[in-house]
């Protein structure tokens, strides 16, 4: 191992996101359908509507995104195949977003209430926004119709830099939303609390780990 790096292969920290992964989307499953009465995009219980936005922001967008982000580490194929995996993924993450900040617009709208008043909403929208046009920037340099290598090359460490940027702000944003939520049905001590705040607390686990398979090497050679 050379002098001087992390001694460890982002390898066994991949396996340790897929595992929070799973743990997560079933905390978010419980909550939404057995705490809060489940989902629906048309409905005459407004908050139905309401849960379709946790549901694709953080098992639609979120987690995608940090599995697309992983590609690179997880997939072991060849780097074209990575590639795909990664822009796809992306890009699964991205319609979600959309459709779960379109799901939120539509409850403040039937239940009367105004828009982009939080932190939330003012992060959570610029999130979304950089992370289309990360999306179309890294499709048209690396994929189609690709730039020229030099050019690919100056803007690697820029894709890879803002890419976790708008990651965090991703996390950020959901950390906020579960705050947010938790003070609006002042939740106080109970059974529902602690499963929101355990959904943060791995949101968080989930975060750093997806951070550090970036910084990590492949192979611990
Ligand atoms: C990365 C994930 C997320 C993004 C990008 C995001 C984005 C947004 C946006 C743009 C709004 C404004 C909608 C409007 O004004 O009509 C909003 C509202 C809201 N979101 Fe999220 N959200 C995310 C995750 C979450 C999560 C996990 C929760 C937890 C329940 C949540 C709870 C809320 C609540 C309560 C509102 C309504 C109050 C407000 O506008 O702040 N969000 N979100
Ligand atoms: C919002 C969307 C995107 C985000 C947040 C993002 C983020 C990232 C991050 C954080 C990395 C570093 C991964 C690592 O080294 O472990 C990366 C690498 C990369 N991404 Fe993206 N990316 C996005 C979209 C795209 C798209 C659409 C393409 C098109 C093919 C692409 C192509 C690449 C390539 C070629 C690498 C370099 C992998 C390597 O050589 O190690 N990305 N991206």
């Amino acid at each position: 191992m050379a002098k001087g790096s992390y001694q460890v292969s982002a390898v066994p920290v991949t396996i340790f996101a897929h595992l929070l992964v799973i743990a997560v989307s079933t905390l978010v499953l419980v909550w939404l359908l057995y705490f809060r009465g489940g989902l629906a995009f048309k409905s005459q219980n407004k908050q139905k509507i309401f849960n379709v936005h946790p549901l694709l922001m953080v098992v639609g967008f979120l987690l995608p995104a940090g599995e697309a982000i992983m590609a690179y580490k997880s997939i072991p194929a060849k780097k074209e195949v990575q590639k795909l995996v990664h822009l796809v993924l992306h890009f699964i993450a991205l319609a979600c977003g959309i459709v779960g900040i379109y799901a939120v617009f539509k409850f403040h709208n039937e239940a009367r209430v105004i828009n982009m008043y939080t932190l939330h909403s003012w992060i959570g929208m610029s999130t979304i926004c950089l992370f289309g046009i990360q999306w179309l920037l890294g499709f048209f340099s690396f994929w189609w119709p690709r730039a020229e290598q030099g050019t690919r090359a100056k803007y690697m460490p820029w894709h890879v830099f803002l890419g976790a940027v708008i990651f965090f702000m991703a996390t950020v944003t959901a950390e906020t939303g579960l705050v947010e939520k938790f003070l609006f049905l002042g939740l106080g001590k109970s059974q529902e609390a602690l499963i929101v705040n355990f959904t943060g607390l791995l949101i968080l686990l989930f975060a750093v780990s997806v951070g550090l398979t970036v910084v990590l090497p492949r192979s611990s050679y």
